[in-house]
């Protein structure tokens, strides 16, 4: 039974068949509507945009095939569906060539129409849920590479056009995966900056011996094994920009360098006297609590508030779901891309036609109630491994997806309860698993009343009142 009233044109000469048909269509929920002949119909459809569109193909007059080619011609998306007589098979064929989208063979069942309209509206469905997300995709949930239409990356995207018209010091935070480089490279291509080069540096993934060369280049002979004279990271990025990721993790030797940079926008190569003056703006970013770090004495106050000039702060995906079936039209399209590595396994048919891989309503529940530690990146890796293990068919489905996204969204005691047929006495149950548990919780913390309470997410005041109650 479809969800809404679907309305259906029934073309059929024959009025008693056309009358029954109706009638049972009727009953299953159909919003029915009859047409005696070819010539009503195309009177009708001119009319009325109809959702389905169930026709006999040989009418007197202007014929079913005609009839598909009006209806299609004028509404794209129309469910249309012959009926064929004996032998005529190869018209119906034809049929769908041009348009219809299946076709059941008199004499035949109720049911057997029924399934056929059923599947034929749920790929209906599909395809315009897919257009729309599509649709979405559009400039007004983009900058740059970045997709997402939530409050907080709409006011991002916002921030990030200012930031991107200024040259001034941006300090990016968020969790691991929340797109921060994909986001001080926006802040680069859209800006002034965008015809000299963007060079990124990770703190973290550098030893601290070479980081500072690395930083500020080096003459021959500044230390062992620098056997010539190199341009560092500054130099490279002079009128670019250059992203210090990680920031965090920098010694507060060359933390003091980096002030240094910032203030008088010069330094020296390791080894040299030469003073160099570059023209750089500065995105550094973090996945730490650079506050809390300056709090602790573990960074440099004054060159927090040298990088924090601009703070753009990244939400957690599990902070903005709404963006998550977005994302996830983004990353379908990704990696099923013709070119993409796994393009080519997902072409099927003569034509090389790529079918729209979509993804299925209850995969789609767990992808939106998972709670994403690596944020984006997380999302990213999930769709792209379903995207491997649908190959051939194309619909994602729960078991595409990795397996913590898998298990039963049932409660964490087990799996589900269910009611047995002679029912329950729900008050004696549920003190006897409140029992159970307190018992439990109590074994387990060798007795100790406070650690147990909180194992149960209580007051401890409430479970000692609890005991007393079960001692009784
Ligand atoms: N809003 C977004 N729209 C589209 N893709 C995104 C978005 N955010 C992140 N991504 C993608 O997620 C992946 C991780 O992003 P990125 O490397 O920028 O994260 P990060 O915050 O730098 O992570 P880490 O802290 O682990 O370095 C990339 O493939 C990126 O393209
Ligand atoms: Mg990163």
């Amino acid at each position: 039974m479809p969800d809404q009233p679907k309305h259906l044109l029934l073309v059929e000469d024959e009025s008693a068949l056309r009358q029954a048909i109706a009638e049972q269509l009727s009953d299953r929920g159909y919003h029915v509507e009859q047409a005696d002949s070819g010539e009503t119909a195309l009177a009708r459809l001119a009319e009325f945009a109809f959702d389905v569109i169930i026709t006999d193909l040989r009418l007197p007059g202007i014929d079913g095939s005609a009839v598909v080619d009006a209806a299609v011609d004028r509404y794209p998306d129309i469910v249309a569906i012959v009926v064929t007589g004996y032998g005529t098979v190869k018209d119906a064929v034809e049929a769908i060539k041009r348009g219809a989208w299946d076709f059941v063979s008199k004499p035949f069942q109720i049911d057997e129409l029924t399934h056929v309209l059923d599947a034929a509206l749920e790929q209906r469905r599909l395809k315009s849920e897919n257009a729309y997300l599509r649709a979405q995709l559009d400039e007004r949930y983009r900058f740059e590479g970045l997709i997402g239409k939530s409050r907080a990356m709409t006011r991002l995207f916002q921030l990030l056009e200012t930031v991107a018209s200024t040259s001034s010091t941006t300090l990016i935070s968020g969790e691991t995966g929340t797109g921060k480089e994909l986001v001080a490279r926006a802040i680069h291509h859209s800006g002034q900056r965008r015809s000299h080069r963007f060079v990124a540096l990770n703190c973290s993934a550098i030893p601290e011996t070479l980081l500072e060369a690395e930083l500020f280049g080096h003459v021959r002979g500044a230390f062992t094994g620098a056997v010539g004279t190199r341009q560092g990271r500054l130099e490279q990025a002079h009128k670019g920009t250059l992203f210090l990721d990680e920031v965090g993790t920098m010694s507060t030797a060359l933390q003091m360098k980096l002030l240094r940079v910032l203030q008088e926008r010069e330094f020296e190569r390791v080894g040299d006297s030469h003073t160099i003056k570059v023209d750089v703006r500065v995105i550094a970013a973090t996945n730490g609590d650079l506050g809390r770090m300056v709090a602790a004495g573990e960074f440099r106050e004054d060159l927090f508030y040298r990088l924090n000039v601009i703070p753009v702060q990244l939400p957690a995906l599990r902070d903005r779901k709404e963006d998550i079936p977005l994302l996830v039209q983004h990353f379908l399209e990704k990696y099923t891309a013709p070119d993409s590595v796994l393009g080519p396994t997902l072409k099927s048919g003569a034509a090389g036609a790529r079918p729209a891989v979509t993804v299925s309503q209850e995969a789609m529940r767990r992808l939106m109630s998972y709670h994403w530690p690596g944020n984006v990146r997380q999302l990213e890796n999930a769709i792209e491994r379903a995207v491997a293990f649908t190959a051939g068919r194309n619909q994602i489905d729960v078991e595409d997806l990795p397996i913590e996204l898998r298990g039963p969204v049932a409660s964490p005691i087990g799996s589900a309860v269910s009611l047995p047929e002679t029912g329950v006495d729900l008050i004696a149950l549920v003190a006897s698993i409140e029992s159970d548990l307190i018992q439990q919780s109590l074994e387990r913390t060798n007795g100790n009343k406070g650690r147990a309470a909180r194992l149960l997410n209580l007051k401890r005041t409430t479970l000692v009142e609890k005991l007393r109650r079960l001692q009784k």
